[in-house]
């Protein structure tokens, strides 16, 4: 270990861990990163990345919370603990992996687990229980990033683009960011005008395709999208999962599994029963595609370059499919490139935005935008769980 580290708990340490469990329930990301609070020309560097994969029980339980239940407080309460435990696993790697002590930690930034988005209606939650993760870890824990943005009217979502803007934004190249989770988003990042950073979720990313895939195949997702890409997108099923009212709404505007669910799926399939169950999956991702196309080409069309990150990123035909759809509707060719490009890697990228949310919180900076998620104003995000 390196001997110039910050003294223990030093309110000077930069040393921050993020943990990102997204829409997708398939495990949570964790990095730990060195966030130097000053422009000093020190860049932010990642000590240690680990993913810890969730059981089957515990992604069974949080997708049933994802609808109204019998006694939901308590399995809720319960499924928050369990998460804690696996938060707990993944922080531990971290440590171990980068050899750093829990001490020299500043901060675990912890999005939680989103089990009801409805700021409409004014809450958002993601389960989670901080208290236990900072029993278990020792380390101080920031939760309950959204909250604050809902009560000050906002959506609470997307939350990456003010991450996106520091990390990703140029002086000189209009740039688009896509975060293809569970749920997609992209932070529209103009050249030199980085304070009209733009943002909003686009629409399913890979929630459709893994619960397809699920029923008809028995897996988790399509890896590399080859199942999808041996049928063929059917141009009707794709102009009705179109139609959806969601995606006519202005920005500032964000879903979940709320909105895109099986069921919903379900319907839509009811008049396109003659199809292969390839031939939807083909369709569901052509779907993810064209929604994200459509949100750039109608809010960024002038963007030099696509950077995509989230599980999606690893999903060849998908990117083929966006790519296609982008050129199809641009004047000149916009590349779609990883955003292993720029430094981080697409399964990175969020957990790092939460360490980044994290030290905001520490600062006592603000980690909205208000020009994305429709907030009164700028509000520092999330609630302290001291280590002691
Ligand atoms: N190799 C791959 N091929 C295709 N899809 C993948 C691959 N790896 C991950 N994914 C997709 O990414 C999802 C996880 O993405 P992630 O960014 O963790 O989303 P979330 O933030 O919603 O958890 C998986 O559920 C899967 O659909
Ligand atoms: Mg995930």
């Amino acid at each position: 270990m390196s001997t110039d580290l910050d003294p223990p708990r030093s309110a000077s340490s930069s040393l921050y861990i993020g943990l990102m469990s997204g829409t997708s329930l398939d495990g949570v990301d964790g990095v730990l990163a060195s966030l130097p609070a000053d422009a000093d020309g020190q860049p932010m560097a990642t000590l240690a990345t680990a993913y810890v994969p969730f059981p089957d029980d515990l992604r069974a339980a949080l997708m049933a919370l994802q609808a109204n239940g019998e006694n939901e407080l308590q399995r809720e309460a319960m499924a928050a603990n369990q998460l804690a435990v696996y938060y707990a696993q993944c922080i531990a790697e971290l440590l171990e992996k980068s050899a750093i002590p829990a001490a020299y930690i500043r901060a675990v930034g912890v999005h939680g687990q989103t089990i009801r988005h409805r700021p409409e209606l004014g809450y958002t939650r993601q389960t989670n229980n901080p208290s236990l993760l900072a029993e278990l870890c020792g380390i101080d824990v920031i939760a309950d990033f959204r909250s604050r943005d809902v009560a000050a009217g906002g959506q609470g979502a997307p939350l990456v683009p003010a991450f996106h803007q520091a990390v990703f934004g140029s002086e000189e190249q209009a740039r688009v960011a896509v975060n293809i989770g569970g749920i997609s988003n992209i932070s529209i990042l103009p050249a030199g005008k980085l304070e009209a950073t733009s943002g909003f979720d686009t629409g399913p990313g890979n929630v459709l395709m893994d619960a397809w895939i699920a029923r008809h195949q028995g897996q988790t997702y399509d890896a590399d999208g080859a199942w999808g890409a041996s049928g063929k997108p059917d141009a009707a099923l794709l102009a009705a999962l179109r139609s959806d009212a969601y995606f006519a709404l202005p920005p500032p505007k964000s879903t979940g599994r709320d909105l895109f669910h099986i069921e919903w799926l379900d319907a839509q399939l009811a008049s396109h029963k003659e199809l292969t169950p390839a031939d939807v999956q083909a369709t569901l991702t052509a779907f993810t595609a064209t929604t994200i196309a459509d949100a750039i080409l109608k809010h960024a069309a002038q963007t030099g370059a696509v950077y995509v990150c989230g599980g999606g990123a690893y999903n060849a035909y998908l990117l083929k499919l966006l790519g296609e759809a982008l050129s199809a509707g641009a004047e000149r060719a916009i590349p779609v490139l990883s955003t292993e490009v720029l430094g981080i890697a697409p399964n990175h990228v969020e957990a790092l935005a939460f360490a980044w949310l994290a030290q905001r919180f520490c600062l006592r900076l603000p980690g909205n935008l208000p020009a994305v998620t429709g907030a009164r104003g700028l509000r520092v995000l999330g609630g302290l769980y001291p280590a002691q």
